[in-house]
């Protein structure tokens, strides 16, 4: 067996762990998600969709990063692997071909994303935002004040009347800032050339990182960019605490308005709980199968997860005050929130400019730790299972990703109108991962932590742990966690959510 390297520490995995948890499910999808299940159409918190993910994470997101690196820590391989040892000549092996298979998919359309963060470096470099005072003729912004306030009177007549009374200067100011940050992002969406070539280098900048050489670099550059980001994210804390509907911002995320939670509100706030931790495809198994037998697991889990929900709330909150506070118009049920909410604060703050450079430099970055994480998932289950040398099998796994990331990139402007189950082929590919696939896993996981893995094997590995605490995981793991995720799949197919 070939020698396998060991975080040095237990804070070695933490930091790790996070490093792979923290990426766009926090900074973007989180935020992107509240703000849709709770404030678009008309709604008055997000409170609801927040307390289900917390529980989420909690009783069944918590308890799977357990058994994922319990499973990882005694099989001492990848996923495949590791179900190979554990439990040789079954078909457990599958549900490590399954989580392969999940993070191919997920790779093609984070990248996408993860790829609007370089052009937004660029936009900031470039200072876009500081535009939005000469980007849109008054003569526009006047028609956009017409249609909303506009009511039967000709444009004409509205328009004479507003200069009339020389408040134009004042209403013309906001209304720019309203819809331009807003404005930028759909133009910069449009562009298919634009995105199919940013999508290509991040595939490109990922496949280098894993192909080896920079892979040290990487983990050191980590422990520097991940603290940056924190420190620019509690700075916009500090900030969007300040602005005028800050409170009512922090309200907006938090307050638990529990008549707007329904089925459809679980399944996706269970989606992302698997989705932000990593979880459900064996990423922790891989990380738990580098760490020391003497190290604690329940308190890095706990650790990890503590992280990445708090990365979450600081970014949602920070979206919600920006876009309350500057009545941004949201399009697209606000899919760009962390590209047009977050220049609008940047605007208005003293060293904005660098700081928003930095800012996106540093989403970037983490979106880039994430996807090098799920590459390396895929490239070495071709290179442990099946033989294959690393180069071949990083160019074999990254052009795959591209081909099936195009579509994905395109469903923003050329083929918008596609869709499937009225999903566009992103959205499909990001409901399949994250709220079927990744949860599905996670009962496979939960089953086989609880069920198949005797309970000596297990609280050895929890040594940590007195007994009761053990039954406590094992029971959460057995019943509660399976039960949840099971029950929401049951809802779907009974058509009792609207997906
Ligand atoms: N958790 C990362 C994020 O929030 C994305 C990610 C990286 C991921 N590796 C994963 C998601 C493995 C699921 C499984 O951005």
């Amino acid at each position: 067996m070939k020698e396998r390297g060991q975080w040095g520490s237990r804070l070695a995995f933490v930091l790790a762990a996070s490093g792979s948890a923290v990426g766009l499910g926090n900074l973007w999808k989180f935020p992107y998600l509240a703000w849709r299940f709770g404030m678009s159409e008309g709604g008055t918190g997000a409170g609801g969709f927040v307390f289900v993910y917390l529980l989420s994470v909690l009783l069944v997101g918590l308890p799977v990063m357990v058994a994922e690196i319990v499973i990882g820590r005694l099989g001492r391989r990848n996923p495949v692997g590791s179900f190979e040892v554990l439990r040789p000549k079954t078909k457990w092996k599958y549900v490590g071909v399954l989580g392969v298979v999940t993070g191919f998919l997920i790779m093609s359309y984070y990248c996408v994303v993860a790829g609007w963060s370089i052009e937004y470096v660029a936009k900031s470099i470039a200072w876009e935002f500081g535009g939005y005072d000469t980007f849109i003729t008054d003569k526009e912004a006047l028609q956009h004040v017409w249609e909303k306030e506009g009511k039967g009177e000709s444009f004409e007549a509205f328009a004479s009347k507003l200069q009339a009374k020389q408040d134009l200067e004042t209403i013309l100011r906001e209304t720019k800032l309203q819809i331009f940050p807003e404005r930028l992002f759909q133009d910069f969406i449009s562009s298919p050339a634009k995105l199919v070539f940013y999508l290509f280098v991040l595939i490109a900048l990922t496949a280098l990182v894993v192909l080896g050489g920079i892979k040290k670099g990487i983990e050191r550059w980590n422990k520097i960019l991940m603290p940056a980001l924190l420190l620019i994210m509690l700075i916009l804390v500090a900030r969007a605490v300040t602005l005028p509907k800050g409170g009512q911002a922090l309200e907006a995320l938090l307050y638990p308005d529990l008549s707007s939670v329904g089925f459809d509100t679980v399944l996706w706030a269970l989606g992302q709980a698997f989705f932000s931790l990593s979880l459900g495809m064996g990423a922790m198994v891989t990380y738990g199968s580098y760490m020391r037998r003497e190290d604690k697991i329940t308190p890095s889990a706990l650790m990890v997860s503590l992280v990445d929900t708090l990365i979450a709330l600081c970014a949602s909150f920070v979206i919600f005050s920006s876009i309350m506070s500057y009545n941004i118009q949201l399009k697209g049920g606000g899919i760009g929130n962390l590209f047009t909410a977050i220049p609008a604060i940047f605007i208005h703050m003293p060293m904005g400019r660098a700081l928003c450079i930095l800012f996106y430099f540093l989403v970037a970055f983490a979106a880039l730790t994430s996807t090098v994480s799920l590459l390396e998932v895929v490239a070495s289950y071709f290179i442990d299972q099946r033989g294959m040398d690393r180069r071949k099998s990083v160019i074999l796994s990254s052009t795959g990703i591209f081909v099936l990331g195009v579509p994905c990139a395109l469903s923003f402007n050329l083929l918008k109108d596609v869709t499937f189950f009225s999903k566009t082929f992103f959205d499909l590919l990001d409901f399949l991962c994250a709220n079927i696939a990744l949860p599905l896993g996670g009962i496979f996981l939960c089953i086989f932590a609880g069920f198949v893995l005797k309970h000596e094997e297990v609280k050895k590995e929890l040594f940590e742990l007195s007994s009761g605490a053990v039954l406590v995981w094992r029971f959460l793991v057995r019943f509660v966690a399976p039960a949840a995720i099971f029950c929401v799949f049951l809802g779907l197919i009974m058509g009792r959510i609207s997906a």
